[in-house]
């Protein structure tokens, strides 16, 4: 039995159980996670550093649910959060609190709270005005908080603009020459205990040259900063690692390891990076069923029954996932089509002048490279549920979050009874 998602006697498996076994259980469309996959990027990325001690904290933000984390945790990866409903999904997922990363350039005063409570390993605070806020929060809760700085290394991460994050007039972090001063802040403001720095320039990036720029920016800003006194043990390096959707050619993690290890591995600070799609991204798949084949002026529409608030990733940032059958169908001709979903929108649409191969109605299709930023990203626009999301490991597969019913889905919604007929009646039409 293979690990991940291979085709094998003419069919997708996921961890050697078959994808449509899957669908004909729980319907279409589902996301799939192959713990295989999750389990061997992480051994992969963990045995890249060698004996160079790195902390690996998985960025929930990329998929959250609680069985990917669990997977994750099980390895012995810690976590980056930014928000208190990742907090507690990662502590329910089983990461201890002293492995947990507070990131975020928005956090509320009650989720600063809850991340004391908890004790939770480090925050990292973007600006005087947060760390204000955190120092009154820390006295108040009578706590010390562990704060690193989040540096705005004005780096070009050179990937999408919706994702780049270094650059000085991107929301993020401190402003790299502002550093100092704000380190002296966080040393004479109570309940503040100033233990590092930390760096994230962006996502997807395919390219080591912005990170070996801004991994030297911050280990200048260390040894100045040793000059003034300030300690500095720890440095959190961000995430960032770009995958392969389609014919990217990232760095491996060797690489990127070795540019760590050149950049800022001999400063003497604990070392914690933040990935979260190079550990779940080709970990997951989407898979939907093909509705129609619409023949339209110069192509043809693939209608699946997916859409846009499930998978958002390709009207927002026009990006490409491979789509295959799951089934090699008896047609080994190619087609060309326009895959779209059923949502009110032509932004609904996944690819344009997509070459694959021949589908029918009733076949199933799966997106790939559908792990992170994905399910995470769905909303229920048009009124359509959440889709079930199913792990694989070793020839099982479990339902890890179930599709909600109707009902369920308009539980917390209510028509208020004070809310009068009209004027006119309903009579008859
Ligand atoms: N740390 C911080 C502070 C971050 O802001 C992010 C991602 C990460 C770590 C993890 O980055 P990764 O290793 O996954 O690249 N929705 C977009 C991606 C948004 C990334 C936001 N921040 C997409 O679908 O491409």
């Amino acid at each position: 039995m293979t690990d991940g998602f291979v085709r094998h006697a003419g069919s997708l498996h996921a961890d050697g159980v078959a994808v449509a076994d899957i669908a004909a259980a729980v319907g279409t469309p589902f996301y799939c996670y192959s713990a295989g996959v999750l389990r061997a990027g992480y051994r992969r990325l963990a045995a890249a550093f060698g004996d160079l001690p790195m902390a690996i904290a998985y960025a929930l933000k990329a998929n959250s649910n609680l069985a990917v984390v669990g997977v994750l945790a099980r390895e012995g990866a810690g976590a980056d959060v930014v928000s208190e409903g990742e907090l507690r999904r990662a502590m329910a997922a089983g990461v201890p609190a002293d492995r947990i990363v507070f990131s975020g350039v928005g956090k509320t005063r009650q989720e600063m709270a809850a991340a004391l409570a908890v004790g939770i390993h480090q925050l990292n605070a973007e600006s005087l005005p947060e760390l204000e806020a955190l120092s009154q929060v820390a006295v108040a809760s009578g706590v010390t908080a562990p704060v690193a700085l989040r540096i705005n290394p004005d780096v070009d991460a050179q990937t999408h603009a919706k994702i780049t994050t270094g650059l000085k007039e991107n929301k993020f972090g401190i402003d790299i020459e502002d550093a100092p001063a704000a380190f002296r802040k966080v040393r004479d403001l109570p309940g503040l205990e100033p233990v590092g720095l930390a760096v994230h320039i962006g996502s997807q990036l395919t390219d080591l040259a912005p990170y070996r720029a801004a991994y030297r920016r911050v280990a200048d800003l260390v040894r100045a900063l040793r000059v003034d006194g300030f300690g500095v043990p720890r440095l959190d390096l961000g995430g960032g690692l770009g995958i392969t959707y389609r014919d990217e050619t990232p760095p491996d993690f060797a690489a990127y390891a070795a540019l760590v290890r050149e950049t800022v591995g001999l400063l003497d600070c604990a070392l914690t990076i933040e990935p979260g799609r190079a550990l779940a991204g080709a970990a997951g798949i989407l898979v939907a069923s093909v509705l129609y084949i619409k023949p339209g002026h110069g192509r043809d529409f693939l209608i699946v029954d997916a859409a846009m608030n499930d998978l958002i990733r390709p009207a927002l940032y026009d990006a490409w996932h491979d789509i295959e059958p799951v089934a090699d169908g008896p047609a080994t001709e190619a087609a060309t089509y326009d895959v779209v979903g059923p949502v009110c929108e032509t932004g609904d649409t996944f690819a344009v002048g997509r070459s694959m191969a021949a589908v029918r109605p009733g076949d199933l299709v799966a997106f790939r490279t559908a792990g992170a930023y994905a399910a995470v990203m769905a909303s229920t626009y048009n009124a359509r549920p959440l889709v079930p999301e199913v792990l694989t490991d070793r020839g099982r597969f479990a339902i890890v979050r179930k599709r909600p019913t109707f009902e369920e889905t308009v539980a917390a919604e209510t028509v208020p009874d004070w809310v009068e007929d009209g004027a006119a009646a309903p009579g008859p039409i």
